[in-house]
C-alpha cells in the first residue's frame, strides 16, 4: 500500500505520515529530501521554486513510490499542491491520498506554536493560493488531534479497497502467525477463512480485530472477494491440512484464478501429492510452491525456516516476502531458499521430520535412562541437559527439553501427568515408506516413528509389563563416570540420524534429477527450524556430495569415538530394563555400515540351499552365480 499525505506546510504531514507509516508497519518518506541539490540550493537563498524544478523532484518521488511498491508499500508526506504535481505521482492503482486541509487561522497558529519556525506569513498565504482541491482522495480536516486524524485515516484506508499484497487462506495457527508475520513485515496481506455455520464464523475477522497494530490486514469469508481483493498476479498461500482438503481448496480456488497466479501450500503435504498439484497448476499456466515450513507456532509468527520448491518463476513472485518473514541464519541471510522442482520442498520438510522424530526419541531416551536408571531428579536431569548445551551439541530440542523437565503444575513435574502415548501426522511414516521404495536402509529413525506405535499401546504394555514382570533395574555404577560417555553416544546417535536423513535426500534428489543443493538445504536449518543446531551449522560448512557424511570435517572424529559408547550405553540400557530403539538401532546401522565381512554369506546360502536362488563368490571376481546342491 502506498499512502501520500498533503497539505501546504503547517498541517502535519510529517506526523499524520509518520504515525500512519507506524501503524502500516510501512516505511516512511519526506518529499523534502528528495529534492536535487539545485532545488536545496535555490530554496536557501530564498528563491520559490518553478514548476520545471520541480519536474526531477517529482521523478525522484515517483521512482519512489514505484520502488516502495515492490518492497511491500511507503507512507510519503509531500506538500503536492496542485493536480499536475499529484498526476505525476499517482504511480499505482494502490496508491491512496490523504489530503489534510485547515483554515489559514488555525495552520498559522500551530505553526507559530512550532519552536524553530521559519515559515513567514507571505509563503503560507502563497502555499494556500497554489493549493488546487484534490480530484481524487480522501479530504481530513485538521482541527482534531493527531490520534483522532490518525484513526480518521485508518478507517478511511480500511474503507478503500486495496490489491493486497498476498492472501493467506486457513487461519489455524500457522496461517494465523504467518498472515500476522506478514503484515509485521509490511506485506498487505487478505486473510481468510471459509464460514461454517456454528463452528467458524467470522475467523478471519477475529484476527483482523485481536491485531489492531496491524492496519495492513483485511478479512474475508467470501473466496472470491478474497481473490479480488489481490494484486495480480495474485499470491495465495494455503495453510490448511493436509491432504483432501488440499485438492478440494484448490477445486474451488482454481476457477476464480487467473494466468500466472501463484498459490503456495504451506502445510506437510506429502510430496508425490506435491507433485502432482505442481504439473495441475502448469497445465493452466499456473505457478504452485509446495513448501515446507518448520518452527510451529512460534517460527511461523516470528520466524520460520522456509522450503519452496516447485515452479521456479512462482518463488521468484514472493521472494522478498518470504525471505523477510523468514528467520536469519548466523551471517544475517534468511532461512529461505528455492529447493528444488516438484514437490521437492515438500519431500525435504518431510525428511527433515523424521530427523526431528529421531532427535525428539533420543533425547526421551536419555531422559528415561537418567531418571529411572541413574536415579537423577527432573533437576539433575534438566542441568545435564543445559550443560550439554552450551557447547558443540547445542540445539533446539535439547533447550526444550532441559526447559520442560523443570515445568511445575501446582507444584508437581507436569511432564509426569502427560499420557506416555506419542501422536503424530505421518510425515515420520512417509519417511520411512520412501526409504523402503528406494531402498535406502533407514532403520534408526524408522524406530522413531515404531516407537510412538508402541508408545500407543498403553493397555497393552499395561497387561505385559503385569504378565513378564517387568521393572527398570537400578543403575550401580556411578554416574559421573558413565556421563562422559553417554554424552558421546547422544552426540554419535544425533550424527547416525542426521546422516540418515541425508542420505535418503541425496538419493531421491539423484533419482528424481532435482539436484538439491545439502549445504543450502542445512543452511537454512541453522535456525528457525525445529532440527536447528550447532550440528546442523557444522553440516551447512562441511557436507560435500563427493564425500561419505561420516567422514565429513567436524563428524568423523565423533563416529570413531562415540562408537564405543554408544555401544556400551545401549548395552547397560538393554541391561537393566530400558527401550532404546533409536539409540540401539542406531549402533546397529553403524556397525553394519562399517562391517567389511558382514553375515550376509549365510543369508546368501541358505537361499541358495531352500530356494536355488544362487549366490556370488569371493574368489570368482567375474561376479558369475553359483548353485549348489547342498543335499547331495
Ligand atoms: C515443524 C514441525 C511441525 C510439526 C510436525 C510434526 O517443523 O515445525 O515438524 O511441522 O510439529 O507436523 O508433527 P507430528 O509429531 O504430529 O507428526
Amino acid at each position: 500500500m502506498l499512502v501520500i499525505v498533503t497539505g501546504v506546510s503547517g498541517t502535519g504531514k510529517t506526523t499524520l505520515g509518520s504515525l500512519l507509516a507506524e501503524r502500516l508497519k510501512l516505511p516512511f518518506f519526506d518529499a523534502d529530501h528528495f529534492h536535487p541539490a539545485e532545488n536545496i540550493a535555490k530554496m536557501s537563498a530564498g528563491h520559490p521554486l518553478n514548476d520545471e524544478n520541480r519536474i526531477p523532484w517529482l521523478q525522484a518521488l515517483a521512482d519512489r513510490l514505484v520502488a516502495s511498491e515492490l518492497e511491500g508499500g511507503a507512507v510519503l508526506a509531500c506538500s503536492a499542491l496542485k493536480n499536475p504535481y499529484r498526476e505525476k505521482l499517482n504511480v499505482s492503482e494502490n496508491l491512496r491520498w490523504i489530503h489534510l486541509i485547515g483554515s489559514r487561522e488555525l495552520i498559522w497558529e500551530r505553526m507559530l506554536a512550532r519552536k524553530n519556525h521559519y515559515m513567514k506569513a507571505g509563503m503560507l498565504d502563497s502555499q494556500i493560493a497554489t493549493w488546487e482541491k484534490p480530484q481524487t482522495g480522501f479530504e481530513l480536516d485538521i482541527s482534531g488531534t493527531p490520534e483522532e486524524l490518525l484513526e480518521a485515516s485508518l478507517t478511511y484506508l480500511k474503507s478503500q479497497p486495496m490489491n493486497m499484497k498476498m492472501g493467506v487462506i486457513g487461519m489455524g495457527v500457522m496461517g494465523k502467525s504467518l498472515a500476522l508475520n506478514l503484515a509485521e513485515n509490511g506485506v498487505p496481506v487478505s486473510l481468510y477463512n471459509r464460514f461454517v455455520a456454528g463452528k467458524e464464523e467470522g475467523i478471519a475477522q477475529k484476527v483482523v480485530d485481536e491485531n489492531p497494530e496491524f492496519s495492513n490486514m483485511l478479512a474475508f469469508e467470501d473466496l472470491q472477494k478474497f481473490v479480488d481483493s489481490l494484486e495480480k498476479p495474485r499470491r495465495i498461500l494455503m495453510m490448511i491440512p493436509a491432504g483432501a482438503a488440499i485438492d478440494s481448496q484448490l477445486d474451488n480456488l482454481i476457477p476464480l484464478l487467473e494466468k500466472d497466479d501463484l498459490v503456495i501450500d504451506g502445510g506437510n503435504s506429502f510430496y508425490l501429492d506435491s507433485d502432482r498439484r505442481v504439473n495441475r497448476l502448469k497445465e493452466l499456466d499456473m505457478h504452485f510452491l509446495p513448501m515446507g515450513v518448520s518452527g510451529g507456532e512460534e517460527g511461523a509468527r516470528k520466524g520460520p525456516s522456509i522450503m519452496p520448491g516447485g515452479n521456479a518463476e512462482g518463488y521468484a513472485m514472493v521472494e522478498d516476502f518470504l525471505g523477510r518473514i523468514s528467520a536469519k541464519d548466523k551471517n544475517g541471510k534468511p532461512c529461505v531458499t528455492y529447493v528444488g522442482p516438484g514437490g521437492s520442498g515438500h519431500f525435504i520438510k518431510m525428511v527433515h521430520n523424521s530427523i526431528e522424530y529421531g532427535e525428539m526419541q533420543v533425547l526421551a531416551e536419555l531422559t528415561h535412562l537418567f531418571r529411572f536408571g541413574f536415579g537423577c531428579t527432573p533437576e539433575q536431569v534438566s542441568e545435564i541437559f543445559s550443560e550439554w548445551g552450551k557447547g558443540e551439541l547445542k540445539s533446539f530440542l535439547l533447550e526444550i527439553t532441559a526447559d520442560l523437565l523443570l515445568f511445575k503444575e501446582n507444584g508437581e513435574l507436569l511432564l509426569d501427568k502427560i499420557l506416555d502415548q506419542a501422536g503424530q501426522k505421518g510425515t515420520g511414516a512417509w519417511s520411512l515408506t520412501t526409504a523402503l521404495e528406494y531402498g535406502i536402509p533407514y532403520s534408526p529413525l524408522a524406530e522413531s516413528v515404531n516407537a510412538r506405535g508402541v508408545s500407543g499401546e498403553k493397555a497393552m504394555r499395561i497387561a505385559f509389563s503385569k504378565a513378564f514382570q517387568h521393572e527398570f533395574v537400578k543403575v550401580e555404577g556411578l554416574l559421573e563416570e558413565w556421563l562422559p560417555k553417554i554424552k558421546a553416544a547422544y552426540s554419535l546417535s544425533r550424527i547416525i540420524n542426521h546422516e540418515v536423513g541425508f542420505r535418503l535426500m541425496k538419493t531421491v534428489s539423484d533419482a528424481k534429477n532435482w539436484d538439491l543443493n545439502f549445504n543450502e538445504i542445512s543452511r537454512i536449518w541453522t535456525n528457525g527450524c525445529i532440527i536447528r543446531s550447532g550440528l546442523m551449522e557444522t553440516i551447512s560448512v562441511n557436507y560435500a556430495d563427493t564425500k561419505p557424511f561420516f567422514e565429513m570435517t567436524g563428524v568423523k572424529d565423533q563416529v570413531i569415538s562415540g562408537r564405543k559408547s554408544l555401544a556400551e550405553l545401549v548395552g547397560l540400557g538393554l541391561t537393566h530394563g530400558f527401550a532404546l530403539p533409536v539409540m540401539s538401532a542406531g549402533i546397529n546401522y553403524l556397525l553394519g555400515r562399517i562391517t567389511a565381512e558382514s553375515s550376509a554369506s549365510v543369508i546368501q546360502a541358505q537361499r541358495d540351499y531352500f530356494g536355488a536362488h544362487t549366490y556370488q563368490r569371493k574368489d570368482d571376481p567375474s561376479g558369475k552365480f553359483y548353485h549348489t546342491e547342498w543335499n547331495s
